[in-house]
């Protein structure tokens, strides 16, 4: 049976290696990012002089627990590298992520970065994305409105709960993971969702990845 965690960790060492003295990093949030913030944390602790920007509370108070210094978005105008996880990718580079509900925070430290490094474990390498929902963060008063937009989209939605309420984001949005079955074409999907009023941004991370370190077995593996 496969080990993902092991898997999660190899990848996670290879993807620190690119860390040099001086940069700004993007912290992801979940699980294979959390990891790479362990690792973070042990060489700055030897010494590795980079300053952390975090895409949700839990990665700011992982990062402070570890004594990673941190710097605030707002006073951030280019991020050098950011390593996060993901939830499907394709050898495209395409992802869907938002899993842990974080896409939001995730999409903009990503995009102000100047490479974006995917650490995952080999069960998230599809050849087309979809079997995992796409994670779409609303605001709440238009979460019926986007319901009906997705039906025209071919896509079903159901709102992200949490116990009896709906989950809400860091922002204080609803998310609708949304079912389009297996996406043909998620740069056009993507354009779509973007289109729609009352959506602040969607999971499919298309053309920023810059590069996705997958573990397998007992190796990594480099898609770039
Ligand atoms: C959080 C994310 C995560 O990167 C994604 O859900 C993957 O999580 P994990 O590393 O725990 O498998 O997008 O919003």
């Amino acid at each position: 049976m496969k080990d993902l965690t092991n898997e999660k960790i190899l990848a996670a060492r290879e993807a620190v290696k690119l860390l040099v003295d001086g940069q700004i990093v993007g912290l992801g949030s979940g699980s294979s990012a959390y990891l790479a913030i362990h690792e973070i944390g042990a060489l700055v602790k030897n010494g590795l002089d980079i300053k952390g920007v975090p895409t949700s509370q839990k990665t700011k108070d992982l990062a402070e627990s570890l004594s990673i210094p941190l710097l605030n978005i707002e006073d951030v105008s280019a991020i050098d590298i950011t390593i996060d996880g993901a939830d499907e990718f394709t050898e495209e580079l395409h992802l869907i992520k938002g899993g842990g509900s974080f896409l939001l925070k995730e999409k903009v430290v990503a995009l102000l970065s100047k490479q974006q490094v995917i650490i995952t474990d080999s069960s998230k390498k599809v050849d087309l994305l979809g079997k995992f929902t796409v994670p779409i963060e609303v605001i709440p008063y238009a979460r019926n409105y986007v319901m009906t937009q997705l039906e025209t989209l071919n896509g079903t939605g159901k709102i992200r709960m949490d116990g009896n309420k709906p989950l809400l984001t860091e922002q204080g949005n609803y998310l609708i993971d949304g079912d389009f079955g297996l996406i043909k074409d998620p740069a056009s999907l993507a354009h779509e969702l973007d289109g729609i009023v009352g959506v602040v941004e969607h999971g499919l991370f298309i053309g920023i990845a810059t590069k996705v370190i997958m573990g397998s077995g007992d190796t990594a593996i480099v898609f770039q």
